[in-house]
Order: C-alpha cells, then structure tokens, then sequence
C-alpha cells in the first residue's frame, strides 16, 4: 500500500498493510487483531519522515466530529475528534467567533496528534486551550482521560513523547475557548508589522488568523505543492555563556529569553548563516524562504532527507557549536 499520499513528505514509501478506523469500536476490534509492535498510528501525516518501507500495518485514524460539550456565557469548552483537520477546526473557531486557536492557523496535521507534540506558533501553544483528552491503550484497550497536568507539556513535547510514548492513540481532544473578550496575543513581530500595514488596531480573532494565514503562506511552502513537514527542527535552548560566546561573533542573532539561564535560538537563523538556505540535492532541499523547513521536490527517498537533517546537524554543531534536535518524528 502506498503511503504517498498520506504523509506531507509526499515520500512514496510502502506499508505492508493500511486500515483506516471511522469510529472508536472500528479502532478497537483493529487493535485486538494487530501486534501494537507492528503498528504505526497515522494522523495528518504531517510530522513524520520514514526512511524506509514500513513492514506492518499503518492505521489511519479517520475518527471525525466534534461537539460542544460545555457551555458558559464567555467560554465554550468544545470536545473534538482526533480525525479532525487542525486548520479547518481553527476556520470552525473563527467563523463561529470561539477564540483561542487563531493563532496556530494553517497548522498542518490533525487534532489527535496535536498535543503529542503541544503544536505552537506565534506566542500561542496548544497546552494554553488544551483541558483533557481521551485515549486508548493499544495493548490494554483500556481508556483513559488525560489531564493537562498529565500531558507534561513543553515545548514542542509532552508525555506522549516520553513516559507512555507509542502507548495510547489519542482519539479527542476538548478545547477551552473564549465566545467574548477574546485574550489576543499579538505580541509576534510578524504579526504586528502586518497588522500595521493593513491598517487594523483593534484585530478580530478572523483578523489575526487571515494575518497568521498570509504570513504562513508567504514563508512555508505548502505540502499540497512541495513536499515538507514544516519545522524539522526544534529550536535549540541553550545556555546564556553559550549564547553570550555566540553573540560576540554574531551580534546580531536573535534570541529568546527561557529563564536566567537559558535562551533560545531559531535553528532556522543558524541554518540560514551556515548557507544552507534553498540549498539542493537531488530532490531533498532546503527551503528558500524558511531555512527551518526541509523540502521534498518530488522524488526524494526519506533516506536522502534524513542524510540531508545529519549533514545539517553537522555543520551546525560545527559552525556554532550547537547540537540540533530534529523535531520530526523519524520512522525507520
Ligand atoms: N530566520 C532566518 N532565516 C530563516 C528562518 C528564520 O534568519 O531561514 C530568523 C527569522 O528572521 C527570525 C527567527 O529566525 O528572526 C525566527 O523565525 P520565524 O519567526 O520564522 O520562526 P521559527 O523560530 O523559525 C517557530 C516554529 C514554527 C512557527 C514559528 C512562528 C519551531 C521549531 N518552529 O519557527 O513552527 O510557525 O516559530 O511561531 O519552534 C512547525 O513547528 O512546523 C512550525 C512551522
């Protein structure tokens, strides 16, 4: 079965077999027949890199709907299925005036797979709406609520990625979201800028999204055209003498402020110095408006865009001595 088409990589890689589960008792009786070591969970497909054929079964969660299940005159708390596409929930919010997520628009991927990595943007994370969402056991079958607490959120982390990592299929996530005075955070330069020059001092959260949107759209390229996974890297934290060492030869590299000890740095920036920006080989590249972001041409294989991910880390760890954490979830 060809997974072309269900990973934003558009790689033409293979699974031994593909099931695709409509509802949660479809998913259970799936996972009562199959060996969770031979499992691959698929969402959106947009965070993940396999470096080869996958030798087991791909089960595409495909569990849509969503609904209000709390409602107070300033809040919504809204229950949404892990099959949902992120961005058309984030066009739901808007048009229905729910605000919260505006700021994480064009967001590839699904909602089930979004606290796995606590997906963020702009100042805004996913913990920051997030309640609790509901999860499977793939060997137990056993169901379980998870609070925000128990997601140990971080950034672009959470427990799913540590302690119960490949554990649980998250099947809904609730939102906690505004129906009036709306908390805007558009402290983001970007968006400011851009707010500016269309004029607009007192945004809606539609104007904040269709902002986010065309920034998005001028920077990232889209999968539907290229192929990529957005940032493949995290951005490095490191340590104030560490930056401090940097800044004396690179006095104008950006940074944020994490604590009194630490800072971080766009990796996108460091990639960009080292010239890796549009940088091309064969079909696995370097995107030309966003270094952060590796792209597919057309035919690259996972195991070229992996090698392209090392020799960048190489030259990173070389140029700047930092080590680069990929933030792509590789498959191999
Ligand atoms: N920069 C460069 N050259 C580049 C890219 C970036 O000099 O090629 C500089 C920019 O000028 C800016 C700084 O690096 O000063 C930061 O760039 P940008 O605002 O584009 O954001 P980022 O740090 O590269 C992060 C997230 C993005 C998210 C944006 C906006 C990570 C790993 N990435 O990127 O998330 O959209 O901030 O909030 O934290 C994603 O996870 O897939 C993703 C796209």
């Amino acid at each position: 079965f060809s997974l072309k088409a269900y990973n934003t990589f558009g790689l033409a890689i293979k699974a031994k077999s593909f099931i695709e589960v409509g509802n949660e008792e479809e998913l259970e009786k799936v996972l009562r027949k199959v060996y969770s070591s031979e499992l691959f969970v698929l969402g959106g497909g947009s965070n993940c890199l396999f470096t080869k054929d996958f030798d087991g079964t791909v089960l595409h969660l495909n569990i849509k709907g969503k609904e209000i299940v709390n409602e107070t005159e300033d809040e919504v708390f809204l229950k949404v299925n892990a099959g949902e596409n992120w961005h058309q929930l984030v066009l739901f919010c808007v048009e229905n005036n729910y605000g919260g997520i505006e700021n994480l628009s064009l967001i590839p991927g699904n909602v089930g797979t979004s606290p796995i990595q606590n997906i963020g943007a702009y100042g805004v994370e996913l913990k920051d709406v997030f309640v609790e969402c509901e999860a499977i056991h793939i060997q137990t079958l056993e169901k379980k609520v998870f609070t925000k607490e128990d997601c140990q959120f971080g950034y672009r982390n959470s427990v799913f990625k540590n302690e119960v990592k490949g554990q649980y299929i998250i099947t809904s996530v609730t939102f906690q979201l505004s129906k009036k005075n709306h908390q805007l955070k558009t402290d983001y330069g970007a968006i400011l800028n851009e707010l500016d020059k269309k004029g607009i001092s007192k945004p809606t959260i539609k104007d904040v999204s269709d902002v986010i949107i065309s920034i998005r759209e001028r920077k990232l390229p889209n999968p539907k055209e290229i192929g990529n996974s957005g940032s493949f890297f995290k951005n490095p934290i490191i340590s104030i003498s560490a930056f401090e060492k940097l800044q004396e030869k690179y006095p104008e590299i950006p940074s944020y402020k994490i604590s009194e000890a630490e800072v971080k740095v766009p990796a996108g920036w460091l990639i960009d110095q080292a010239g890796f920006k549009g940088y091309r080989n064969g079909d696995a590249g370097v995107h030309k408006n966003q270094a952060l972001v590796l792209v597919n041409y057309g035919n690259a294989t996972g195991e070229e865009i992996f090698e392209l991910a090392e020799f960048i880390q190489e030259k990173i760890k070389k140029k700047f001595e930092v080590d680069l954490e990929m933030e792509v979830n590789i498959i191999s």
